[in-house]
């Protein structure tokens, strides 16, 4: 699919061209939030109150981009994020994302609840991977899963920790997700003409094959499970910190904690060994009104910066947030949202071209705030808010 540079500037046009693509139930997934969708506009939001303080007449002809997450080089600072049923975006879902990732210099974080075989995603790009770890399916499809991860290459593994249940993303009922997904031919009827007045969408679905199962959740002695609603699954997911032994025990490479959002939550991933912590609500998505990420960030900056590589993710859409989560003392970003808004408007060109905005936006941002590399970031480029202050 060809993406004209007029009709694509910046992350909201690929949320534009996602929506007129992507049915209904498949945009709404992926652009909703929990309940009223609070925290899911806060974080995009709160970088508004953050301001930049800009070093003018200042000339570099290299502006640095490139840090280290876990050891490896990424070309500039931000990651892709795990995002669920990206299969269903586009044929491509997965694997086209962890491509575009690694042709760009990044890692792709590839989700528990996928339609593509992980060592298919980890063969298809050139970059470095990490498995995103729920407990759908039970504790032996986990121990089949972090086998497998390990074996195909993937370098870390990222525990999500705000999932005791699912958030209740209003959207997905009303479009019938569940229906949708599980029901009787019944009970899909209302909601398939949205579907059929998607044809592009609905002509690669069917000629992927239809509904992919979750190709990464094999039960033991049953195979692949069968997609569910999201809800169904996060119902499923829960970790809690009990789990973390057992886990360590069948990982011996880094864990990443995702979901920290109070600095006690961020001391105890660390004792429990997390070589990162990603602060993170989950894109909105499961707790309402919990603070949006950036405002989380200093707390736990603060608290474990110093022993831990703290990330963030939950509102990016430009490169000057990406340079603002820096300046607050996060190592790199991830882009959830951001990217697959271009999964779902142009499968592989869509998140190529994703990446590619916001690594541009990086670069022009640094250079106009007269900041030569983003490994000098720090709070002095930036005014915001007291109270975001660690308490
Ligand atoms: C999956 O993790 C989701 O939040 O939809």
């Amino acid at each position: 699919m060809k993406l004209s540079p007029s009709e694509v500037v910046n992350i909201s046009d690929l949320r534009r061209l996602a929506q007129k693509r992507a049915p209904k139930a498949v945009f709404d997934y992926l652009d909703g939030g929990a309940d009223s969708e609070i925290t899911l506009g806060e974080n995009t939001r709160a970088f508004r109150d953050i301001l930049f303080r800009p070093r003018q007449a200042v000339a570099f002809p290299e502006c640095g981009l490139s840090v280290k997450v876990l050891g490896r080089e990424i070309s500039f600072p931000a990651m892709l994020a795990p995002v669920g049923y990206s299969r269903m975006m586009h044929p491509g879902g997965e694997v086209v994302a962890a491509r575009a990732a690694g042709e760009a210099g990044t890692g792709y974080i590839l989700s528990t609840i996928s339609g593509h075989k992980m060592e298919n995603v980890k063969a298809a790009t050139p970059g470095f991977a990490w498995y995103q770890l729920y407990l759908v399916g039970g504790r032996g499809a986990a121990e089949g899963a972090i086998e497998r991860a390990k074996k195909a290459g993937f370098s870390a593994l990222v525990i999500t920790v705000d999932t005791a249940v699912g958030g209740l993303r209003e959207r997905d009922p009303r479009n019938g997700m569940k229906e949708l997904l599980g029901g009787s031919i019944f009970a899909k009827m209302p909601f398939l003409p949205e579907i059929i007045s998607h044809p592009r969408w609905l002509a690669g679905f069917l000629m992927d094959g239809g509904l992919p199962k979750l190709e990464n959740i094999v039960i033991p002695g049953k195979g692949p499970m069968e997609l569910l609603d999201v809800s169904a699954s996060l119902a499923q997911s829960a970790v809690s910190w009990a789990d973390f032994p057992w886990i360590r025990q069948l990982w011996n490479g880094p864990i990443v904690v995702k979901g920290i959002l109070i600095a006690d939550d961020a001391r105890r991933a660390v004792d429990q060994g997390a070589s990162a912590v990603v602060v993170s609500n989950h894109g909105g998505r499961q707790l309402d009104e919990v603070y949006p990420s950036i405002r989380a960030l200093p707390e736990v900056v603060a608290a474990v910066g110093k022993q831990t590589e703290v990330l963030m993710d939950g509102g990016i859409r430009r490169g000057s947030d990406i340079v603002k989560a820096l300046c607050l003392g996060a190592r790199a970003v991830l882009v959830g949202r951001a990217y697959a808004y271009g999964l779902a408007a142009g499968g592989y060109e869509g998140v190529k071209k994703a990446i590619q905005i916001l690594r541009e936006d990086v670069e022009r941002t640094m250079r106009l705030l007269g900041c030569p590399s983003v490994a000098e970031l720090n709070e002095s480029y930036i005014q915001y808010p007291r109270e975001w202050k660690a308490l």
